[in-house]
């Protein structure tokens, strides 16, 4: 039977119901449980998976598409009118709403902000502002007519080369939790709902529908589901996206254990599950798992929970337990409640909100001599780099966004009063549309228009231009991009390592600038780390923009300028190789490996074949050590350290002071401003267990952060942080449970992982030992990594 089949076929009977008994119990007025007394199993089992997805049988990955509603959203619920059931509408995604920007025989446009990324807000550690921007997101969310944005998305930075990085917060669980939180308390104070995604362990876009992620379930607890934890508890989300991949053998969306055990009973969630596009493989399985909804729906599900309900394998009551949670999720939307939106958000002041919170999260990770903010002298500059001329606003993919227009950095320049080199810009003009001719996306690739498009190779300038250049400009500004997204992974080869023509563009423009006595500065205009070692030294000061977006260009100006002053740090690590990273080994970066198993796989996987490393399942031998957790127990050099960024001006730390109350402790610490300028610092407070704690530890793990207001010179701020008692415990697999030893734990103020200001010691003067149930077990034992 087909979609429209079927809803005849439940339509006809319901029809005649609705004439028949005028009292049918209706959404809203009468309570869930009479509606979903009122209900057929058709009506459930309709509800249950969305409405489909024209053109896609659900074999293969997908990105979420649907013309009706709100055309270009992800997917709707099913609506059951004669119930007053309405259909909610899900648009993606994480950097703001994905819809179709012009409607065909349609005068107006319905452009959406390209807010900053995730990486990018979370290197603001200012959860205040993250709620800003979702504040301005959700009201696009609200005003487009949706109910519930596929946002925010916390998978951990595992490896630096997984393709979705950028829509993802940090490598640190505290700080992905807390953001994640931020953003969702901004969307739903619009009274639209948000989807907490990819639940869980979704931490490689290869074979993203088949790879099994086999983890401890300490490493799980601590690592994967905390920052999950953190947001399921402090924001209430409506919804949580389960992820496509196996955890430990089972696919995360028939994952009982994961959807009911640890959210629903340890945890106390309330809201509603649903699938990833076509994720999970068997529909009564999802059902009972306590997935509530399959999306964006087949007739194959819909036919087999009507099945296994008749057959007696999946009971009414579970399939009434989901449908209540569906139910109640459309009770809460603006649909429901008739809404009548604009179309007409204030798409002027969320570029300010934009442009604003970019500004925070840009990192500045060298200047020389106080290279920058750039003198008030320096009014004309030599660009350079493709991405200077066509700035990454954000990747690509479901969480990509239909925006008006990108400021590109050459127009934020200007913007800003800068002169360009006219010759320079022309030339880049060019070469740029030549090269994007050639590089069309792939027409026979369903895939193609959601993935990166290739970008354009560096030019390095010829001496004697470069000559030209270095005497005309005050100046030179480099800029390098990087672009990814979902359904791939990236390479080591030409992204996170540089090519040799960037590398040679950075040395060569450095080295001619600075003969001169001139600067040369690098911008990066990346989702996701990259190397930086081995040319870090050439420049005078380099610039993490991240994805900015849409205001990117203008955000930019504003730091180098110095009407900003720098305030982002990293929330990920930079290693100096990729190799240095501790799943660098355990993660599909061979190319090699990755054919032999098929290609980057975008089907779900025959069962039965020969598993391949990596691809097929991905061993997490580095259990907790993730990130700085393992950079710097292991005392391995990096780059640069989680944490890091400088700022115009200096700050000192002083006072701090520690109190014990019932459950927590209260730390007080004073930042002055001990610089010449306004600014803001980010503390980042770092607790160290005991030397004799019972199980291994990292040397210090990240337990809360905070920033100040901005500074003026010479001012000072108490900030105030808590740990509560029991988030000193690390997660014991044997007894399943969370275990903090008594004793003495020091606790690091610093302002990277790497630079501790002041510390500070606390004692606890009784472990506190907490049962969780025995979950989530690897299925054969892994040996992991230990200090
Ligand atoms: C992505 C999700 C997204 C969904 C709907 C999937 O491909 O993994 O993050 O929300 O599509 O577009």
């Amino acid at each position: 039977m087909n979609q429209k089949s079927i809803l005849l076929a439940i339509l006809a009977p319901a029809l005649f119901l609705t004439a028949c008994t005028p009292k049918t119990p209706q959404l809203g007025k009468a309570s869930v449980d009479k509606v979903i007394a009122a209900m057929t199993l058709e009506e459930k089992a309709l509800l249950l998976v969305g409405t489909g997805m024209a053109g896609f049988s659900g074999e293969t990955t997908v990105v979420g598409e649907t013309k009706q509603l709100v055309p270009g959203a992800a997917g709707t619920t099913y609506a059951i009118p004669r119930l007053g059931i309405p259909a909610a509408v899900l648009a993606d995604g994480p950097a703001g709403l994905r819809i179709t920007p012009v409607r065909e025989g349609d005068e107006q446009t319905y452009y959406c902000t390209a807010f900053p990324v995730a990486t990018t807000l979370a290197s603001t550690w200012n959860t205040e502002l993250v709620e800003n921007v979702g504040k301005a997101m959700g009201n696009e969310v609200l005003e487009y007519g949706a109910d519930v944005l596929l946002a925010p998305a916390l998978n951990i930075h595992r490896n630096p080369l997984c393709g979705r990085n950028f829509e993802y917060y940090s490598e640190d669980p505290v700080v992905s939790g807390k953001m994640a939180a931020a953003m969702t308390k901004g969307i739903q104070s619009n009274g639209v709902g948000v989807s907490l995604k990819h639940f869980a362990a979704n931490n490689q876009e290869t074979n993203r529908m088949g790879n099994d992620s086999r983890v401890t379930p300490r490493a799980l607890r601590e690592i994967y589901l905390k920052g999950f934890e953190i947001a399921v508890k402090e924001s209430a989300p409506w919804t949580i996206m389960s992820s496509y991949n196996r955890i430990n053998g089972t696919y995360a969306p028939e994952n009982y254990d994961l959807q009911t055990t640890i959210l629903r009973d340890e945890w106390g969630y309330k809201g509603t599950v649903m699938t990833d596009w076509f994720g999970g493989k068997d529909a009564p399985a999802m059902v009972r798992a306590g997935n509530d909804l399959l999306m964006p729906g087949t007739p194959k599900q819909y036919e087999s929970i009507v099945e296994a309900v008749k057959n007696g394998t999946l009971s009414e009551a579970e399939l009434n337990r989901n449908v209540r949670n569906i139910l109640n999720m459309i009770l809460a939307t603006p649909r429901f409640k008739g809404h009548a939106f604009s179309n007409t958000p204030d798409l002027k002041a969320h570029a300010a909100v934009t442009r604003q919170s970019a500004a925070e999260g840009m990192v500045l990770l060298e200047n020389s001599n106080n290279a920058l903010p750039l003198s008030a002298s320096i009014k004309n500059v030599a660009v350079y780099g493709v991405s200077s001329y066509d700035f990454i606003s954000g990747g690509t993919g479901s969480g990509d966004v239909n925006e008006a227009y990108t400021v590109s950095l050459v127009e934020g320049l200007k913007n800003a009063g800068y002169q360009l080199d006219p010759q320079l810009q022309k030339q880049y003009e060019e070469y740029i549309a030549s090269e994007n001719e050639k590089n069309k996306p792939d027409p026979g690739n369903p895939f193609a228009a959601f993935m990166p498009r290739a970008r354009p190779e560096e030019l390095v300038p010829a001496p004697a231009a470069l000559a030209l250049q270095v005497k005309e400009a005050d100046v030179a500004l480099i800029t390098i991009g990087r672009t990814s997204g979902e359904f791939a992974d990236r390479a080591i080869e030409g992204d996170f390592n540089l090519t040799a023509n960037e590398k040679e563009m950075i040395e060569t423009v450095s080295k001619a600038f600075q003969a001169a006595g001139k600067k040369a500065i690098v911008i990066l205009n990346i989702g996701g780390v990259i190397e930086t070692a081995s040319w870090k030294n050439f420049p005078d000061a380099i610039l993490i923009a991240w994805q900015a977006g849409q205001e990117g260009g203008n955000t930019v100006a504003d730091l180098l300028s110095g009407k900003v002053n720098p305030s982002g740090k990293l929330p990920v690590t930079f290693p100096v190789q990729y190799m240095d990273a501790a799943s660098s080994a355990n993660f599909p970066w061979d190319p090699a490996v990755v054919k032999s198993a098929g290609g980057n796989l975008m089907g779900k996987p025959d069962d039965g074949e020969e598993p391949v490393r990596n691809v097929d399942y991905t061993i997490y031998e580095e259990d907790i050590f993730v990130g700085y957790r393992y950079f710097d127990t292991f005392g391995k050099d990096v780059s640069y350290p989680f944490g890091y960024g400088l700022s115009y001006t200096s700050f000192e730390y002083a006072n701090p002071v520690i109190e014990e109350t019932h459950g927590e402790f209260v730390v007080n610490v004073d930042i002055s401003n001990t610089g010449g300028i306004p600014g803001k610092e980010i503390v980042q407070l770092y607790v160290a267990a005991p030397r004799n704690a019972s199980l291994p530890k990292p040397s210090k793990e990240l337990k809360a952060f905070a920033k100040t207001k901005e500074l003026k010179a010479g001012e000072t701020q108490t900030l105030s942080m808590k740990v509560a008692k029991a988030d000193l415990a690390s997660f014991d697999n044997d007894e399943s449970a969370w275990v903090a030893d008594s004793g003495r734990y020091t606790i690091l103020l610093a302002t990277s992982s790497r630079e501790t200001k002041q510390t500070i010691e606390l004692t606890l003067s009784n472990p506190i030992i907490t049962k969780t149930n025995k979950v989530l077990q690897l299925q054969a034992p892994v040996s992991v990594l230990k200090p």
